[in-house]
């Protein structure tokens, strides 16, 4: 049962918004803020749930980070409506009692984090994840300000915070490949969703040596069977992660999106929705490798199944936890908000956790997903044992 849910209604459109917070640890919660036509408080519990998994997954004993609960964001709308700014503004003005008190937020599926920090600023909220930097051990300006220089780095064109997350999903595809035997100059990649996510795991698993061959985004498939130029394919995103097509090569092929899953690809990505991989499409899978950007982009049965055909899939709490994980380590100062510091603690942390993950998995004779659970639980109750035991309780006061 969750601690908190709430449903909110825009009185001037009737959209509606939901918080759903799965848990609290030393009071607060955090997890991302979804925009979606269609999101249910159903999807952003189950996201909430998640994020109660993800905080704890990356925890190690000496991090100045310790793990928050978990919790989740959701507006039913879509981030193309004309209105979905004003309504963005209208909810965090609804919510504002619990981002002051025990939520921090941040961006997640259809929603970048400048726009909700300009939104959030002009309600009177400073900082998404504000209550987090309460338990900042040097202040919560000092956090602050290693969060502000750490988004301000630009890496070949694209943010370092819209970066790390594809970087993580990127560095669990490759620690997955080598557990399987797969080697990067021979593996292909698909991925679904060409976002903040998509992109950078794109990005660094083209890096790698992977010929990424398909990727999907709101608009459908291009696929290539030689390999797409992902860096120039980033550079004609528009601020929704949809490609221009009049950018495209000669052969690089436009088809159905729905097709992105049944290409012929060892490794495949789902990093745009939720709930994407179902009873009805698992058996047109042919790779041997899901690391899943996406959260719960798998359904519990499909997962079964691709676990009883030996398909690997690396959890969304683990696949995907570079972002928030990222997040924290700069604002407490566990890392420096620098492009070498963020790839170097996310390369030290994300891949041995994959591999502890795939290993766990075999000796326990369970599938990924609750091996990690293990794995999460155990470091939660580590981290349990050494909260402070008081909290300040003006967030933004030194
Ligand atoms: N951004 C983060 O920090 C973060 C962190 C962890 C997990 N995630 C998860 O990753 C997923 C993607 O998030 P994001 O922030 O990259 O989103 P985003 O809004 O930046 O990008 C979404 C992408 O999905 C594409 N898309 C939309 N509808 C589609 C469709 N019907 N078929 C194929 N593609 C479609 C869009 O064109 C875009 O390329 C979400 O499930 C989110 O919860 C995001």
């Amino acid at each position: 049962m969750s601690y908190l849910e709430v449903t909110w209604t825009d009185d001037e459109t009737g959209i509606n918004g939901y918080v759903v917070i799965d848990r609290l640890s030393r009071g607060l919660s955090g997890g991302g803020l979804r925009m979606r036509k269609g999101v249910t408080i159903d999807e952003v519990r189950d996201l909430a749930r998640g994020m109660s998994l993800k905080e704890p997954v990356v925890y190690t004993p000496g991090d100045k980070y310790i793990p928050l609960g978990g919790a989740k964001a959701g507006i039913d709308c879509d981030p193309y409506d004309p209105r979905s700014r004003e309504v963005l503004g209208r909810f965090a003005r609804a919510i504002k009692p619990l981002i002051d008190t025990c939520f921090a937020t941040g961006e997640d599926f259809g929603v970048r984090q400048d726009t909700i920090d300009e939104v959030f600023a002009a309600e009177g909220i400073p900082s998404s994840a504000g209550v987090g930097y309460r338990v900042v051990e040097d202040g919560p300006q000092a956090g602050i300000d290693r969060q502000t220089a750490a988004f301000a780095v630009d890496v070949e064109g694209v943010g370092l915070g819209e970066l790390v997350g594809g970087y993580g999903v990127a560095t669990t595809a490759l620690a997955a490949m080598k557990y399987r035997g797969l080697e990067p100059a021979t593996t292909r990649a698909v991925v679904q969703g060409f976002g903040s996510m998509g992109g950078s795991t794109a990005r660094y698993l083209a890096k790698a040596g992977v010929k990424v061959v398909g990727i999907a985004d709101r608009d459908g498939l291009i696929y290539n069977a030689d390999g797409l130029d992902v860096e120039t394919l980033l550079l004609t995103r528009d601020a929704y992660g949809v490609i221009d097509r009049t950018k495209l090569r000669e052969n690089d092929e436009q088809r159905d999106g729905a097709d992105w899953l049944a290409l012929d690809a060892e490794v495949l990505i789902p990093a745009a929705m939720s709930y994407v991989i179902t009873d009805e499409n698992v058996d047109r899978i042919q790779a041997t490798i899901i690391a899943e950007a996406a959260n719960v982009a798998t359904l519990k049965d499909a997962e079964a199944s691709l676990y009883a055909r030996g398909v690997t899939v690396v959890p969304d709490f683990v696949a995907n936890v570079g972002t928030n994980a990222w997040w924290w380590w700069v604002v407490f100062g566990d890392i420096e908000p620098t492009e070498a510091a963020s790839f170097a603690k996310l390369s030290d942390v994300l891949g041995p956790l994959t591999t502890q993950v795939l290993e766990r998995a075999a000796a326990d004779g369970v599938q990924p997903r609750e091996a990690a659970t293990r794995i999460s639980d155990e470091k939660r109750a580590i981290a349990d044992s050494m909260y402070p035991r008081t909290i300040k309780a003006d967030p933004y006061a030194d």
